[in-house]
């Protein structure tokens, strides 16, 4: 089923707010995908995307938290890691001929909304205070050149 976006997703700091939509979009494209004939070539590439932007979305993300000594940072790596295996497992699975588009798309849309509204929440007001100005302006330049970086 496809995710209808809401402003309860949103934690409040836009760079990520986008990065989380995009995860969606991408998600929501495989759901479309599925059922159509003569999808497969454009199926798998949505599915190395939705991986490939995942993973550097954890990697943006812990970057934000260390940088803003985000205590839990420890334990939401492990939470990223976690995961990131488990959708490298199916991606695997995937380049191997099984078909787990469907269990990809499922696994991540309930992990991911999961994980939004409760591990992403919690780092946003840290990150928010330590990070970002109080108009929402990044205040380390390390910051602007990794919002830069990954914004798109
Ligand atoms: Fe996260």
């Amino acid at each position: 089923m496809k995710i209808v976006w809401s402003s309860e997703y949103e934690i409040g700091i836009p760079v990520i707010d986008n990065q989380h939509k995009r995860i969606v979009e991408y998600i929501n494209t495989v759901h479309e995908l599925q059922g159509q004939r003569d999808a497969e070539a454009e199926l798998r590439a949505v599915l190395h995307n939705l991986v490939d932007y995942t993973l550097s979305h954890f990697a943006f993300e812990e970057s934000l938290m260390e940088e803003a000594g985000y205590s839990d940072l420890a334990d939401h790596q492990l939470a990223h890691q976690a995961f990131a295996r488990q959708i490298e497992q199916l991606r695997k699975r995937f380049i191997q001929g099984n078909e787990v588009a469907s269990e990809l798309a499922g696994v991540l849309q309930s992990w991911l909304l999961k994980h939004i509204l409760t591990d992403d929440q919690s780092y946003s007001d840290t990150v928010k205070s330590r990070l970002l100005g109080r108009r929402g302006k990044a205040a380390s330049g390390q910051v602007l050149q990794a919002v830069r970086r990954y914004q798109r």
